[in-house]
């Protein structure tokens, strides 16, 4: 198991952190950085919308953790000028929580609900007809005697979040007007966000500096955000603030952040492919197995990252250390 304290893709992070994050969160579709395909296509819907005067379409956002699916869930809100609700999933526990939350919403609301692939069965068949038809299906009295009665819901929008696209149900998947996926970020969208960061914090930083943030960022602003935190700290302390090229080296060494911003799981998973599984291929299943870990986060947000970097790729038989990650990590070339 890894030490939780190296990881820093978790979402477990400390409150002062989730402190700072907000203050950064753009609140404007143009102050957010990157995803051009994902934001030209929103501000068209929301034009649409805004002229017919109509509530949006419902919208579903997949994606690793930390690429901005909050953030752009309250971007919406704010461009469309609505009201925006904000629950989660595995928040809601029975099927009246979802009819209270649906029946406090107003005409033209936005209802967030986050990692919305860990909604129970039940309580997600009571979306399908507030979304397709704005009601919802009520049952009163028990046994022979019970009655359905239909109430009618304001028209509202429903903003899904999840980080597993794959596992919801097709029923609820179908109801989205809108499937969006994000993408992780490229470096020089990292570093722009570095950037805009540091000006709302006040912190002086180089253009160098920055990209080296953005390098190690794992295509995530969430996790700029957080390394840049740390490297202001030790610049604060040993540089009145002022963030260079050589104090950024420095403080990525202390923090023990490599130049590709590879965690100590990432390491874990390279090893274990070349020392236990001859450099692959292997399949997910039998590499998760092999170092104790679960699955989900693997595929999600690892794996992607790795593949990105060019240390694994996928192939039909299973996942192979590539000539990169033999060459990174000094391997002795096995054959092939
Ligand atoms: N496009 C962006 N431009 C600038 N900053 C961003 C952008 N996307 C995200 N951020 C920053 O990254 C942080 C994390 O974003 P957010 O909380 O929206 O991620 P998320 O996808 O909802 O993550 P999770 O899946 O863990 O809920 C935010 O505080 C915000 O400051
Ligand atoms: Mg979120």
């Amino acid at each position: 198991m890894i030490n939780d304290e190296i990881r820093i893709i978790t979402s477990d992070f400390r409150q002062e952190d989730r402190k700072i994050e907000k203050n950064l969160r753009p609140l404007k579709l143009d102050e957010y950085i990157g995803q051009t395909k994902t934001k030209k296509m929103l501000n068209i819907f929301i034009e649409a919308a805004k002229k017919r005067e109509e509530q949006l379409d419902h919208i579903l956002l997949y994606g690793p953790p930390g690429l901005g699916k909050t953030t752009l869930s309250n971007i919406i809100a704010n461009e469309m000028n609505v009201n925006i609700k904000i629950t989660s999933g595995p928040a809601i526990e029975k099927s009246g929580d979802l009819a209270a939350i649906l029946n406090s919403l107003e005409e033209n609301d936005i209802l967030f609900i986050d990692e919305i692939h860990r909604l129970n069965r039940n309580i997600e068949e009571i979306l399908y007809p507030a979304m397709e038809d704005f009601a919802l299906d009520v049952i009163i009295g028990k046994g022979p005697s019970a009655k359905s009665i239909r109430i009618d819901l304001p028209k509202f929008t429903l903003i899904g979040a999840t980080t597993k696209a794959g596992m919801l149900t097709s029923p609820l998947r179908d109801r989205f007007g809108f499937i969006l996926k994000l993408d992780l970020y490229t470096n020089e969208e990292l570093k722009n966000i570095v950037k805009r960061s540091c000006s709302i914090l006040d912190t002086n930083i180089t253009e160098n500096a920055a990209v080296q943030i953005a390098k190690r960022s794992r295509g995530t602003p969430r996790i700029a955000n957080r390394i840049l935190k740390r490297v202001r700290d030790y610049a604060q302390v040993l540089h009145e603030g002022h963030i260079d090229d050589t104090i950024s080296l420095d403080a990525f060494k202390i923090l023990d952040i490599d130049e590709y911003g590879l965690d100590n799981l990432d390491k874990v998973i390279i090893n274990a492919i070349y020392d236990k599984f001859d450099g692959g291929p292997v399949g997910l299943d039998a590499l998760c197995a092999s170092i104790g870990e679960d699955k989900n986060s693997i595929e999600d947000v690892y794996e992607p990252y790795l593949l990105q970097k060019g240390f694994i790729k996928r192939t039909k038989r299973g996942r192979m250390l590539t000539k990169k990650a033999y060459d990174y990590f000094e391997y002795n070339q096995k054959e092939e």
